[in-house]
């Protein structure tokens, strides 16, 4: 039968190679790209998921895989963080506007495409005002990743970490030479072609784990690192800044 799958990042890299493979096995696929939505914004973002359970009251899969690199820290109109909006916000809005929707499915599972290193929440500023650094935005929002993956409360829906690892998708492309040239050669190199990256993931979400939360490095299990206080503590404080746009997110 015909699953139901939205890809956000469906217009390039692993997310178009994902959208594709569906594609080809004749589902349903909602794949979204900047055109599409501005998912650096909550109210394009909160549209956006609007619409999708409004047309389809079932969804199979979310992959959350809309991703911009941010070499200088940039606000939104919302006055977010750019990366923290887009890698942060968005992905936790998303997940749980169509909690209901997925819920519905046979065996639901959001499969949340991010990086799973030692990063670290900054708690007294999340929006990176006085420390911005392109590298800590992003893993600061792998690591909220997790600690919204472990706060997302769904008894059916699973919730799966996975970082692809180096997928040649033209990393080169924000950096300036002599950088770019370096990326370039190092993809060239080591990085796996994006329709390679595609089985592992896909088989994570034809046969969903048994538990409520993982993590993957392409396609090898890894362990789980979320205090639930932790959690909590995030989701909370996600939770208001999504329901006041705006917010400083500044915790204190
Ligand atoms: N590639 C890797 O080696 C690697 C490694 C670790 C983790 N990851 C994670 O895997 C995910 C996918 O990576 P990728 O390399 O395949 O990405 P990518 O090729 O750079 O594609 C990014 C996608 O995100 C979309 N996007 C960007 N900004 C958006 C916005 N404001 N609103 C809506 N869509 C937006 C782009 O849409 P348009 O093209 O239409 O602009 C595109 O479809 C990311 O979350 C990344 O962090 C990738």
């Amino acid at each position: 039968m015909a699953r139901t799958i939205l890809i956000t990042g469906g217009t390039h890299g692993i997310g178009r190679a994902l959208a594709r493979h569906y594609d080809e096995r004749g589902d349903r696929v909602i794949a979204v790209g900047s055109r599409d939505a501005d998912l650096s914004s909550l109210a394009q973002t909160r549209d956006l998921a609007d619409r999708v359970s409004a047309e389809h009251p079932v969804i199979d899969a979310l992959v959350l895989g809309a991703f911009r690199y941010q070499p200088r820290r940039i606000e939104t109109e919302e006055g977010f963080e750019a990366t923290f909006a887009l890698y942060v916000l968005s992905r936790w809005l998303l997940a749980v506007s169509l909690r209901t929707s997925l819920d519905r499915a046979g065996r639901p599972v959001i499969v949340n495409l991010c990086g799973t290193g030692p990063g670290r929440i900054h708690w007294d500023d999340l929006q990176l005002t006085t420390r911005y650094r392109p590298l800590t935005a992003i893993m600061q929002g792998a690591r909220a990743g997790a600690l919204l993956g472990a706060a997302y409360a769904s008894e059916r829906t699973r919730y799966v970490l996975y970082n692809p690892v180096f997928v040649a998708t033209g990393l080169h492309r924000p950096f300036r030479q002599p950088v770019r040239g370096i990326v370039r050669a190092a993809s060239a190199l080591f990085a796996q072609p994006a329709a390679e990256a595609v089985p592992p993931i896909a088989a994570l979400i034809d046969d969903p784990p048994a538990e409520r939360l993982t993590a993957y490095k392409k396609g090898k299990p890894i362990k789980v690192d979320a205090d639930p206080g932790e959690a909590q503590r995030l989701e909370e404080l996600v939770r208001s800044m999504a329901g006041h746009p705006g917010h400083a997110g500044r915790a204190g």
